[in-house]
């Protein structure tokens, strides 16, 4: 089965991820891209990466009609605050919908005064967004028509978080998460602050007084412990354009030997396609340098007992696990596609 599926905010650095990685996918054809700037241009305009894919397809101004006339699904890579307005009208004319922007995210309404600073439009959708995060949500995906793409610091951390959350071994209450991150978590178009003679060389913290994933994160934690979870996430910016690597501090609770926590980790990831558990193997810690181009994500930990600290880390590709590569495997859970369908490549190196 082929799924005619369109992107909307096509021209952007997650909507061209998803083209890269799409123009393999077995049971997808790309039949519509919008974009405002670059309407009437081929694909390759914008992508240079793409030359000699998709001939003939090109940008078009956003129209429900002309969306729902050529498309099955439609994947969202538009800023946040924008895709509200877009994802309620796709869904009344009946395209299954994945949403990579914040947008659908949160459940409780609320939460986006605090952190996005606008009133959510259309609450009772929240409720029926699915978190597309596979690792947790795997089941509800099969069932949804509305999948929420997670953030890509959010999905480290909570990665690097999940073998320990129902444990009790862990303080919750306090959990310190250290951020660092590629230029290309700010999007295609450049700010003051990401602009390339500005960023080469930084290490720069930034939304250091409350970023936005922080509230996933929680939301999260809470889900599968039941308890309240509270999160400080302190982004900083390096020079790398891909890549995000979390470290994150946790204090033991309770005493838990180095055998029963290698378990946890083993047990919990043994089965995942894309979470590999690199405690053992060498590089020994994990590197965003490889992972990078592929859709997994490493995870692992060091224990420092003299101070009762455990430090959870994970990298991934922000544009990969972090943003594209992950919508597409919760998108082949929704449509019913083996999960790693067009994802399973290794990453570069060196
Ligand atoms: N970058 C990442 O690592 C990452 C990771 C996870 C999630 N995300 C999320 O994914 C979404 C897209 O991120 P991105 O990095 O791809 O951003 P981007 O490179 O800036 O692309 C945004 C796209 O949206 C379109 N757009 C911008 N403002 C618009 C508006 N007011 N109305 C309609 N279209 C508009 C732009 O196209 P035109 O200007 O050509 O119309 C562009 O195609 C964001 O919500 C972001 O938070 C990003």
């Amino acid at each position: 089965m082929v799924f005619r599926v369109g992107i909307v905010g096509a021209s952007g650095y997650t909507g061209g991820e998803l083209l890269r990685i799409l123009a393999n996918h077995p049971g997808v054809e790309i039949t519509y891209v919008t974009s405002r700037e670059y309407v009437g241009k081929p694909v390759h305009y914008v992508h240079y990466n793409l030359r000699g894919y998709y001939r003939g397809l090109k940008f078009v101004e956003f129209d429900v009609n002309g969306v729902s006339r050529n498309s099955d699904v439609v994947f969202l890579t538009l800023p946040h605050g924008v895709s509200v307005n877009y994802v309620p009208k796709l869904l009344e004319v009946g395209l299954r919908v994945v949403d990579l922007s914040a947008d659908f995210r949160l459940k409780k309404p609320e939460l986006y005064e605090f952190w996005y600073g606008f009133k959510h439009p259309y609450p009772d959708l929240l409720s029926k967004a699915v978190y597309g995060l596979p690792e947790i949500h795997r089941d509800e995906l099969r069932n949804t028509g509305l999948i929420a793409s997670p953030g890509c610091n959010a999905t480290a951390v909570i990665l690097s978080l999940l073998p320990l959350a129902k444990t009790g071994v862990v303080d919750l209450s306090k959990v310190v998460a250290d951020v660092k991150a590629g230029s290309s978590e700010g999007g295609s178009k450049p700010s003051q602050g990401s602009h390339h003679p500005e960023r080469e060389g930084a290490i720069r913290p930034y939304e250091a007084e409350g970023h936005r994933h922080a509230a996933e994160v929680e939301q999260e934690l809470t889900y599968l412990t039941g308890s309240e979870v509270n999160v400080t996430l302190i982004p900083h910016a390096v020079s790398s354009v891909r890549g995000v690597l979390t470290s994150t501090h946790l204090w033991f609770k309770d005493y838990i030997d180095d055998i029963d926590l290698m378990k946890l980790f083993v047990q919990t990831y043994s089965k995942e396609p894309f979470v590999r558990f690199v405690k053992t193997s060498p590089p020994g810690y994990p590197d965003p340098k490889y992972v990078v181009g592929s859709n997994y994500v490493d995870v692992s930990y060091a224990v420092e007992r003299r101070v009762r600290r455990l430090t959870v880390f994970a990298a991934l590709d922000n544009l990969m696990k972090g943003a594209a590569g992950q919508a597409v495997q919760a998108f082949n859970i929704m449509m019913g596609f083996e999960e790693g369908l067009g994802l399973k490549y290794p990453p570069l190196k060196p």
